[in-house]
C-alpha cells in the first residue's frame, strides 16, 4: 500500500472571507486559468505557477469547461495531482455553459448539458467533486426552473458543494433566488463578475440591492483589466503579452485602447495611478489596482491571472497595500478615474451605499 505524501498548506497570512451567503471560506486572492493554464502556459510551467500560488497561501483555483475546450481543466487537474495537494486543503471551481463541442446540447444551461458537462469537467479535472460550480453566463433559451433544479441535482449527487452565477444581471440572480425559494431548493451563493478600475457598473451599482438582500459575494475576474492595469501597455504591446499572444481575441479592445479618445484617457489614468502608487504607497499600479478591489467589502475573492510564477508573487504584494488605502488615497484614485457609477435612483428615498444598506 502506498501513502501519499501531501504538500502541506499554510495560509502564509492570506486573509479569508466567506463566499457570499455560504459558509465556505475563500482566500482573498485565488488563481484562474483563462487564456493561460492549459493554453499559453503548458507542461511543467502550469505546475510551477500553481505551486508558487499554493506555497504562498492561494488555495483556490478557478477554471471552466470552455477554457481552451477543456484543456485548462486538464492542465489544472494534472498539476493538482502532480503536486500532491490534499483535496480538503484546496477549493476548485469550474464553470458550465460553453462546453467543449458545438452540438445542440453540448452547451448552455439545460438540465442535459449541466449534468453531462459537470461529469465531463470532473473527469478532466481528475476530481470527485468541485467546490463551486458556476453557470458561466445566463441562458435565456432555457427555463430558469430547469437550470435551478439541475444545479441542485449536481449538488445532491455530491459533484459540487455549491452553485453560483457568472455574468448574470441582478434581475437574473433575483429570479434564480425566487425560483429556488419557491421550490425549497438551494439558491446560487455568489456571482463571478468582472470588476476592476475600468469596469465598475455591475458590482458597484447594479448589484447593490442584492448585497443586503441575499448576502451576495463576488469572485472578481480580470482584476487587472487583462494586464492593462499593470502599466505594461504604456509604450505599445510587448511581444509576449496577452494582447500579442491573443491578438485576434482582443482586436477591438486593442483598437479602442490605441486609437480612440476613450483609450487615450485610460492610458493617461494608468500613468497617473502609477504615480500615486509610487509616491504615496511605495508600490506599483498593479498592487494598487488589486488592493483597491480588496477594499470593496462584497469582494469575496479576487481571481488572479498569471502567465509566470513571478506575476503571482508580484500580485500578492498587494496584500501589504490594503491597510494603506485611506479615505484620502481612495479619493485621489476616484478623482483620477472619474468613472464612479451613478447612484441607483431612489426617488427621494435615502440612497443605497456600497454595502447595499440605506445611507441615513
Ligand atoms: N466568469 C467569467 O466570465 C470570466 C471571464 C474572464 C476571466 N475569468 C476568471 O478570472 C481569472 C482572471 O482573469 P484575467 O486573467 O483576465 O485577470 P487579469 O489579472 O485582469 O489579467 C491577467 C493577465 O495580466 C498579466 N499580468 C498579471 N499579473 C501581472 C504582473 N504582476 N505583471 C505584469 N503582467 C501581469 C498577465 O498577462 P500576460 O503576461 O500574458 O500579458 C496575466 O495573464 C481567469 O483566469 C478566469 O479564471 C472569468
Amino acid at each position: 500500500m502506498t501513502t501519499t505524501m501531501y504538500r502541506e498548506y499554510s495560509t502564509k497570512g492570506m486573509p479569508f472571507r466567506r463566499l457570499g451567503s455560504s459558509g465556505l471560506r475563500v482566500p482573498l486572492f485565488s488563481l484562474g486559468g483563462w487564456l493561460t493554464l492549459g493554453e499559453s502556459v503548458t507542461g511543467s510551467s502550469v505546475k510551477d505557477i500553481i505551486q508558487v500560488a499554493f506555497d504562498n497561501g492561494i488555495n483556490m483555483f478557478d477554471t471552466a469547461e470552455g477554457y481552451n475546450k477543456g484543456q485548462s481543466e486538464i492542465a489544472m487537474g494534472q498539476a493538482i495531482k502532480d503536486l500532491s495537494l490534499r483535496r480538503s486543503d484546496i477549493i476548485v471551481t469550474t464553470k458550465i455553459f460553453f462546453g467543449t463541442k458545438d452540438g445542440p446540447n453540448d452547451t448552455g444551461l439545460s438540465r442535459k448539458h449541466i449534468i453531462e458537462g459537470t461529469k465531463a469537467s470532473l473527469e478532466r479535472l481528475q476530481l470527485e467533486y468541485v467546490d463551486v460550480i458556476f453557470a458561466h453566463v445566463p441562458d435565456y433559451t432555457v427555463p430558469i426552473e430547469e437550470t435551478v433544479r439541475a444545479f441542485n441535482y449536481v449538488i445532491n449527487k455530491g459533484w459540487a458543494m455549491y452553485w453560483a452565477t457568472s455574468e448574470w444581471s441582478a434581475r437574473d440572480i433575483e429570479e434564480a433566488h425566487h425560483v429556488a425559494t419557491r421550490l425549497g431548493l438551494i439558491p446560487p451563493i455568489a456571482e463571478q463578475c468582472q470588476h476592476n478600475m475600468f469596469h465598475r457598473g455591475r458590482p458597484e451599482r447594479e448589484y447593490l440591492p442584492l448585497y443586503e438582500r441575499y448576502d451576495l459575494g463576488t469572485t472578481v475576474w480580470s482584476p487587472l483589466a487583462g494586464g492593462l492595469l499593470t502599466g505594461k501597455y504604456a509604450n505599445g504591446i510587448p511581444p509576449t503579452s496577452r494582447y500579442a499572444l491573443h491578438a485576434s481575441t482582443f482586436s477591438s479592445t486593442i483598437e479602442r485602447l490605441f486609437s480612440t479618445e476613450e483609450g487615450r484617457k485610460k492610458m493617461a489614468s494608468v500613468q497617473e495611478l502609477g504615480k500615486v502608487a509610487e509616491e504615496e504607497l511605495d508600490c506599483t499600479i498593479t498592487h494598487l489596482a488589486l488592493a483597491w478591489l480588496a477594499v470593496h467589502q462584497h469582494t469575496s475573492t479576487i481571481i488572479l491571472g498569471a502567465s509566470t510564477p513571478g506575476q503571482v508573487l508580484d500580485n500578492l504584494k498587494a496584500l501589504a497595500v490594503i491597510p494603506k488605502l485611506t479615505e484620502e488615497v481612495l479619493e485621489k484614485v476616484e478623482a483620477i478615474l472619474g468613472n464612479k457609477p451613478e447612484e441607483l435612483p431612489t426617488f427621494g428615498r435615502p440612497p443605497l451605499d456600497v454595502t447595499g444598506k440605506t445611507r441615513r
